[in-house]
């Protein structure tokens, strides 16, 4: 008697299934978008609260963001009602995402106590009382890390990927492995695989191995909580595509906004610390010395940003017709 693997019949994959077999699945890579010559990018310094509301409904492909958890890391940690707080934030988020939009919340869910927050409480109250969908978590896992001696010591932390729809804009192609010879010609043999597939590359899975910044690593500008590119580039490449609009509302030091100038993609950022600005400068500076392109237009405000998408958007219609 054949077993089946119960896991595949979760509801996201019922959901592409019935959208393939209604031919109704828009798959589309990024091959399939222009990149903008130039991105626009537009850091403001106020609370994210306010931020969110200057926002038009359905006008962000993805949100990208690392919260602060109650864990007094630093001033900026500190809330004495931590789901009551994010569940301002999260609803906000949820009206400005796109049909296809998707959000990427890191965490963690260690070193509680009651008075924090973590991201068992986000999906808790996210499954409880929104529609959005819970597409992965992702395990980060790093072998750079802290020793402990009362507890096993700590090498990984939770992301999750929660989406508007059951029609989120996924493009695995975009963040495939490459295999080395010897698993590609196992691979090719496997039967199960799709050749074609195998020959782009294998699928990262959800558990990702990526250290952690540490103190001399050239990427840190001397944010403390700082993430790193290459695992804000692998949301940005999987979930939004060229000329889209990402938005991350707990920008630190702008990583999201680096990678966005990198990949191609309007950002909007906003943080409530003025020391973003120079922590992001710093990124900039970065980018230049490893000869990357940083040339985009900085942006004052929502409205004007905006305006100038919506006027892009006309401009690309009129040069399609
Ligand atoms: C965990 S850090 C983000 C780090 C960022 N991912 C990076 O790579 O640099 C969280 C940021 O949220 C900001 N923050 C905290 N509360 C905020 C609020 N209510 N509105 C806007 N920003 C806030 C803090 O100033 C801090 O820079």
């Amino acid at each position: 008697m054949a077993i089946h693997n119960k896991s595949h019949y979760n509801h996201a994959l019922m959901s592409l299934n019935k959208m393939r077999k209604d031919n109704t699945l828009k798959h589309k890579t990024a091959a399939d978008f222009t990149r903008p010559e130039k991105i626009m990018l537009c850091l403001d310094i106020m609370d994210c609260c306010g931020f969110l509301k200057t926002l038009p409904d359905n006008s962000v492909q993805l949100i990208c963001i690392d919260p602060p958890y109650n864990l007094d890391l630093a001033g900026w940690d500190i809330y004495d009602n931590y789901i009551e707080w994010a569940k301002k934030w999260l609803d906000e988020a949820y009206r400005v995402l796109s049909k296809n939009g998707n959000m990427v919340i890191f965490g963690g869910i260690q070193f509680r106590d009651l008075k924090s927050g973590d991201l068992i409480d986000i999906i808790h109250h996210v499954r409880q009382n929104t529609k959005f969908k819970l597409v992965n978590t992702i395990i980060w896992h790093y072998k750079n890390g802290m020793s402990a001696h009362r507890y096993f010591a700590n090498r990984h932390e939770e992301v999750i990927w929660l989406a508007k729809s059951d029609d989120y804009y996924f493009d695995l192609d975009a963040v495939r492995e490459p295999y080395t010879e010897e698993k590609l010609k196992a691979a090719l043999k496997d039967k199960r695989l799709n050749p074609e597939n195998t020959m782009k590359g294998k699928n990262p899975t959800n558990v990702w191995e990526i250290n952690r910044l540490n103190g001399n690593s050239k990427e840190r500008t001397g944010h403390p909580t700082q993430k790193p590119v290459e695992i804000i580039k692998r949301f940005v490449k999987a979930l939004s595509y060229p000329g889209s609009v990402v938005l991350d509302f707990f920008a630190g030091s702008g990583t999201t906004g680096r990678v966005c100038i990198l990949e191609g993609r309007h950002c909007l950022m906003c943080d409530n610390d003025k020391s973003s600005i120079g922590y992001f400068n710093k990124h900039l500076e970065f980018m230049q010395k490893l000869g990357q392109n940083t040339d985009y237009n900085c942006i004052d405000n929502v409205e004007e940003f905006f305006a100038k998408l919506e006027g892009e958007q006309q401009g690309e219609r009129e040069t399609a017709i």
